[in-house]
């Protein structure tokens, strides 16, 4: 249900896997043959990374089949606005140019978010010249969560302040296509964590009441997968334990012990899991979607695509 939508926000505290989520995504949506464009808000390049490719720039870039990669940043996004509507010269960054950033910019309150959220709905709009959509899908690995609230509001305080014009055009577009859950969601990512948990409940709460957009899904992601049955626990339990060591060790030629306890901490980790689960099930009115704790050859790529096997089926 997540990939039916034009617009697909991945938010949450860092570290939670909100590129690697939104990457993964993006590599679901481009299986089915939809044109993906990924969108890295703050970006330090780690989406494409997680895509396996370099960053790519302010212009969007080709980084997989189907999938193309831009990173979002507000001078950028001022600078193609004024070139686009007001016909201004893309200019180097030390020119009186820069003087009427920094004052739009600081100065304007909710100037910096409505930049932001402007250059997403933006790409939303462009046309190819057939009219058809540039992009089937974008989905945006969003700014850290004090930052995104804000941006998804900007809008909406935009439209108190610009009474008419093409300014007000422009800003009532982007709040109705923001605020229509058949188009835009906002999804959370947490981990099996204390502050992780607490944010995402919070992000969502929040989303809830200071906005109108709609939320899809929560990701729990880095759960622990090895879970034993009570037998087995039982069973590891003696092993680790000091009784049946000696024998034991003697027989498999090795102690058992430090195996066994690595089991149990595993089991431990799961547990803990399944409780982080519930308080996010109990906190939320969106449906949790949990994300292994994935061995993968390394980072990047590979990360990205077995955590895209773990999400088939419950992001379509
Ligand atoms: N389910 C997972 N299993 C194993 N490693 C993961 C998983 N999800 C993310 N990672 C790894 O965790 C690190 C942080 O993820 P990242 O997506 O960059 O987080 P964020 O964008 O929220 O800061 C990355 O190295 C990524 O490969
Ligand atoms: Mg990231």
């Amino acid at each position: 249900m997540l990939l039916s939508r034009r617009l697909l926000l991945v938010a949450g505290k860092g570290g939670t896997g909100k590129s690697t989520i939104a990457a993964a995504l993006a590599l679901l949506a481009a299986r089915e043959d939809k044109r993906v464009l990924c969108i890295e808000v703050d970006a330090k390049g780690d989406l494409s990374h997680q895509l396996g490719a370099d960053p790519p720039g302010f212009q969007p870039r080709v980084v997989q089949p189907n999938i193309s990669v831009l990173q979002l940043k507000v001078e950028d996004s001022l600078q193609e606005y004024l070139h686009i509507y007001f016909k201004v010269p893309r200019l180097a960054r030390m020119t009186p140019l820069a003087r009427v950033f920094d004052f739009v910019a600081t100065g304007v309150p909710g100037a910096k978010d409505m930049l932001v959220i402007g250059k997403i709905a933006y790409e939303e709009k462009r046309r190819e010249a057939n009219g058809s959509p540039m992009w089937d899908m974008i989905i945006v690995d969003a700014a850290a969560t004090g930052e995104v609230l804000p941006q998804l509001r900007a809008a909406r305080a935009m439209l108190e302040l610009v009474r008419g014009g093409i300014i007000r055009g422009q800003v009532e577009w982007i709040d109705a296509m923001l605020t229509d859950p058949t188009r835009t969601l906002l999804t959370i990512c947490a981990l099996p964590e204390e502050m992780p948990v607490v944010e995402a409940i919070e992000l969502h709460d929040r989303a809830r009441a200071e906005t109108k957009i709609g939320v899809g899904a929560c990701f729990l992601n880095r759960m622990m997968p090895v879970s034993l049955s009570p037998r087995e626990e039982h069973l590891t339990e003696r092993l680790a334990g000091d009784g049946e060591r000696t024998a034991l060790a003697r027989q498999l030629g090795g102690d058992p012990r430090p195996v066994a306890e690595g089991a149990l901490l595993a089991q431990r980790f799961h547990h803990n899991g399944l409780e982080h689960a519930r308080r996010l099930r109990a906190g939320m009115s969106v449906p949790l979607i949990e994300v292994p704790l994935l061995v993968a050859p390394r980072p990047g790529l590979a990360t990205t695509r077995a955590v895209a096997a773990a999400l088939e089926g419950a992001a379509a």
